[in-house]
């Protein structure tokens, strides 16, 4: 690991979300992609293409590219199943390592991640930096939103409450996302971002989950291998957390014909914030102003480079995780997504997942043991 500025990254998995953070990493200073690492030859053809560097070395496994070394850091974007073993040695090569959510698909594999790094952690990498990519953090109005929710203003926080209605899940290669053995379930794979979420707002640990989902309208009609795909399309959720607080999440995908993918609405006892994601309009009220009076601000983007808004890129959002993180790395400062977030965001979802399987409210105690 260097301590130079420069920082040289590897992307393990060269789909759609390695593709995202490559032109992420094109816009930022100091930086270099040395290594593209996946089996899948169109993948790293195309991703090469945006590297647009004919010294970026390619591999077809990661035990090859840690072979090689030559990277500083390392980006963990292959199918959600793939995660526990490629992890292995990535860390024990000692490199500061971003990791795709979710971290693992069931909290079993995310414990075993989390007993790797403290077993490879070694003087040379104790500054290590290991983040995990739960970026919907980074989204601006879910930024200001926070800002309200640690203010103060809105008092005790009390009820928070978040609605993701979106497009169905998108093709993948190898068709990886159409059964549940390969994501952790919907519950996991999408919406850990709204678990992780619930904990980052209301700062406190959830005590128990009841969810009430089902697969009704998506991919009915698809068949892989004889398989119909296993994959949950809307669910409401709720968890209770320690500090008294509740949550919901109201996940609808089959709901593209709509404004807003995401609205986070934050309520406390003196007032209620609200973002609305993609309008990018977040609303302040205090009760002591008066029934129905909201302060409202449009919330940009303009902090986010053109060449990363070309590309899509969740309105910036990893490109800023990519800020914070090469800033941490220069510091010597420690992940702000780190490994047991990336835990708690998929146990969670296995809760979730647990309480519709059984029909009962599932205590956090029976997952985390
Ligand atoms: N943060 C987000 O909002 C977000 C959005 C989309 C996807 N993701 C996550 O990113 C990861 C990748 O998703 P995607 O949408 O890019 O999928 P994808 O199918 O588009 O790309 C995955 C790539 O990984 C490759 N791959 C398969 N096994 C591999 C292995 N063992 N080593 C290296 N590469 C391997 C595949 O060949 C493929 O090219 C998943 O964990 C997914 O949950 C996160």
């Amino acid at each position: 690991m260097t301590a130079s500025r420069h920082l040289r990254y590897a992307v393990v998995g060269t789909g759609m979300m390695g593709v995202e953070h490559l032109h992420a990493l094109r816009a930022l200073p100091d930086t270099s992609v040395v290594a593209l690492c996946d089996p899948h030859a169109a993948s790293l053809a195309a991703a090469r293409a945006v590297v647009g560097a004919n010294t970026v070395r390619t591999y077809q496994n990661v035990e090859q590219l840690v072979a090689v070394g030559g990277f500083d850091v390392a980006i963990v974007a292959s199918p959600n199943q793939t995660h526990h073993d490629v992890l292995k040695p990535l860390l024990e090569s000692g490199a500061h390592l971003l990791i795709e959510k979710p971290l693992c698909i069931t909290t079993l594999q995310c414990r075993e991640v989390l007993a790797l790094e403290a077993a490879t952690r070694t003087a040379a990498s104790s500054q290590r930096v290991v983040w995990v990519g739960l970026e919907y953090r980074y989204m601006a109005p879910t930024m200001r939103l926070l800002r309200h929710a640690h203010g103060g203003a809105l008092g005790r926080l009390r009820m928070l409450a978040i609605r993701e209605h979106r497009f169905p899940f998108l093709v993948k290669v190898g068709d990886w996302n159409r059964f549940s053995a390969n994501t952790g379930g919907t519950l996991v794979e999408k919406c850990c971002h709204f678990f992780d979420l619930m904990r980052l707002v209301l700062q406190s640990e959830p005590t128990r989950v009841y969810a009430s989902g089902a697969q009704d309208v998506n991919h009915l009609d698809e068949r892989y291998d004889g398989r119909t795909p296993d994959i949950l399309d809307n669910a409401f959720v709720i968890v209770d957390f320690v500090s008294g607080a509740r949550a919901s999440l109201d996940l609808c995908m089959f709901a593209e014909a709509t404004k807003n993918e995401q609205e986070i609405s934050l309520v406390g006892d003196l007032g209620k914030a609200e973002a609305l994601v993609t309008e990018g309009v977040v609303r302040l009220g205090l009760r002591k102003n008066g029934w129905f009076q909201a302060d409202e601000e449009l919330v940009r983007n303009d902090d986010v480079p053109a060449a990363v808004h070309a590309h899509g890129a969740h309105h910036g959002s990893s490109w800023r995780e990519h800020v914070a993180m090469q800033a941490a790395i220069r510091n010597g400062a420690s992940a702000e997504v780190t490994l047991h977030d990336g835990l708690m965001s998929v146990a969670i979802g296995e809760a979730a997942h647990r309480s519709i399987a059984e029909g009962r409210p599932i205590a956090m105690s029976e997952v985390l043991g």
